[in-house]
Parts: C-alpha cells; structure tokens; sequence
C-alpha cells in the first residue's frame, strides 16, 4: 500500500485546494510574469503579482497593465492591490476581476514611505476603521475570493493583529497572510511567527505565515510551530526560485533535495533572462534582471567577480558567454578536485 504523505497544512482559497502550501510572496519588481512562471514550474504553489497601484490601474497606466498580465500556465495566481482610497480600490478590484485571476489579494502591509505617505499598504495599520470598511467593499463587489496580506501592526507597541484578523475575517476574506513583522521593522528584524497561533485561535479563515523563511527546514518548522495553513516565500526565492522544489520535497519526503547543479543554476537564469527580455524589451530587461545574478550564483566559487562583470554589462549574448566560460571554469576545477 502506498504511503500516506504527511500533512502540515492546507488551503482553501475559492476553488483552489492545496496541500502543504508554498507560496511566492508579491515583490515589486521581481514577481513579473516571467519569474512567476519559473517559480511554477520549479514548485511554487500558488503565485502572486508585485502590488499595483489602484489608482494606476483605472488610469490603465502602462506599467500597470502589464503588471495585470496572467498566463493561464502560472494558475493559481493572485493579483495585489493597494491604494487609499475605497472607491478607487473598488473600480480596481472590478477591473482585475475581469482578467480572471483566481483571487485578488489587498496589500496593507507596504512599509515604503511613498505609500505610507499617501495613507496605503501599512499605513492603514493605524485606521483599522478603514481597513476594514475597504476590504468589505471590495469583497462586496466581486465575485472572485478576496484576500489581505498585512503585518501584526505599526510597532511593538501596538500589535493590533489578534483583534484586526477576526475583524478582516467578518468582512468575507477568504484568507489572510501574516508578514510576522510591524511596519516601523520594515523588512529587517527576526519576524516573530509566535503571533500566529494566537490569530489561528481566532479565526477559521486559512492564515499564511510569511517573513525569514529562507530554508526548506524553516517551512516546516513553520507549519509545525505555529499551525499555519500555508507558508509565503520572498526574498529566499530572488535567484533560487529551487527553493520551492526543495521545500515540497523536503515536506514530502523529510529529505532534503539536492541543490542544482551549476548547469541548472545556469539554464534557469538564462531563461529567466531571456524571458525578462521578451516581456520587457532588451535594455529593460537587461537592467532589471540584474537583481537576479546575486541569487543564482550564490555559494559558488570566485562568483563575486563574475557577478560584477554581469551587472556591468548590456548585451545578453556576453551574458550567455560570461556565464558558459564561468560554467565551464567551475566544472575543469571539480574535475581536478
Ligand atoms: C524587493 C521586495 C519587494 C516587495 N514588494 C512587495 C509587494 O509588492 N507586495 C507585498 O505585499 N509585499 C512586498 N514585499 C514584502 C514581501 O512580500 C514579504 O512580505 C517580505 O519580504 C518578508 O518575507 P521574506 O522574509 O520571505 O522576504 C516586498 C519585499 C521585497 C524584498
């Protein structure tokens, strides 16, 4: 008889049904559809856009629309949204509906000032009133699954969350992730997933865990510490989108995978690369990309000096080069070792 797999955790969100979730947490200017698709294939279960700007996307700014693009491939995605206003985030709401996405996620926990200042993402941490009159809204308006994402509050002194996810659940949101951090620690600090059970005890709705997860032991130590329903992965997957893969292994099998090789390591950042360029044309491309090389060639030998010489450069065929004689020097050294 086969053996049953261990179960950590599940969600339910609408019609999507997963088991020992992991998910790509929305990044501004890395969770593009290119490197969405990527962190698919490689085990990401569910997928979500970088936030988008309410107000931007009734303007149908250009960059926004093509922040709103899906592939059916990347399926269960999510697009996020922010903004101040509740009539604005509304029309949002109806116009990303009409994409298909599987559900809309609502950003309130962006730290960046230039969105505090203009009262959106954590900003609305100090008026829950308004927090919650605004997910009710857009839950109200649509008839996909609405979800929130936000932190335990403004700061250590006001951890408003046990009280906020119970508030946010009445509103009808199907689930709500938790970064277990305040907005004064921004993204730095040691995030305290020991607020979790607390918000589990509260509420029935799934509750994702999100901040320092950054190893396929961490995702486990993650749903066993705190009962999470599903875990969210951000900067741990910038350059090792593999993450995903060896944390589904390691929840399924209690062995840990072994990392890529340099060839893998290799052939997904030029897809990765080539894909960025198809999506955003050559130079953007190029130059947004190179966030990426720092995380694809971590841990390897003498990557510092490759590293720079790809940053600096401009044009992917000496990429593609730089990076085949890096392969090729890497394999001649194992080879004499
Ligand atoms: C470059 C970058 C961009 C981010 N952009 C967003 C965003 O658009 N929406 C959002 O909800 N959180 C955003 N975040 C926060 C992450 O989703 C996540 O909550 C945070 O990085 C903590 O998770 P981690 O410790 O796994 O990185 C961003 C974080 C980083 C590093």
């Amino acid at each position: 008889m086969k053996e049953q797999k261990k179960i950590y955790g599940s969600l339910k969100i609408g019609k999507i049904e997963v088991k020992n979730p992991v998910l790509l947490a929305p990044m501004e200017d890395v969770t593009d559809l290119p490197f969405r698709l990527i962190c698919r294939t490689l085990g990401a279960d569910i997928v979500y856009s970088e936030f988008i700007a309410s107000e931007a996307i009734i303007r149908d700014a250009k960059r926004s629309k093509q922040k709103m693009l899906i592939d059916e491939r990347e399926r269960p995605i999510a697009l996020q949204i922010f903004g101040s206003n509740v009539d604005a985030m509304v029309e949002a709401a109806k116009i990303i509906e009409k994409i298909g996405v599987d559900f809309i996620d609502i950003n309130y926990g962006c730290w960046v000032k230039n969105v505090v200042r203009n009262n959106a993402g954590a900003a609305l941490l100090k008026e829950p009133d308004k927090m919650i009159t605004m997910t009710k809204a857009v839950v109200d308006s649509v008839n996909v699954p609405v979800t929130v994402k936000t932190r335990l509050g403004w700061d250590r002194s006001s951890i408003i969350i046990v009280d906020l996810a119970k508030r946010l659940e009445d509103t009808g949101i199907a689930a709500l992730t938790i970064h277990c951090r305040t907005r004064i620690e921004a993204i730095k600090g040691e995030a305290d997933w020991s607020w979790i059970p607390k918000i589990k005890e509260n509420i029935l709705i799934p509750v994702i865990l999100n901040g320092d997860v950054k190893t396929p032991q961490d995702v486990k130590r993650a749903f066993e510490e705190t009962g999470c329903n599903g875990v969210m992965i951000g900067r741990a997957a910038i350059g090792y989108p593999f993450i995903f893969r060896e944390a589904k292994h390691f929840l399924e099998t209690g062995e840990e995978l072994a990392p890529p090789d340099i060839s893998e390591r290799i052939d997904i950042c030029l897809e990765h690369l080539r894909n960025e360029i198809k999506f955003k044309g050559t130079q953007r491309g190029l130059i947004e990309f190179r966030k990426n090389y720092s995380g694809y060639l971590k841990g390897l030998r003498d990557s510092h000096h490759i590293r720079q010489k790809l940053v600096t450069s401009d044009s992917y065929d000496e990429i593609v080069h730089i990076l085949n004689e890096y392969n090729d020097y890497l394999y001649s050294i194992e080879s004499l070792a």
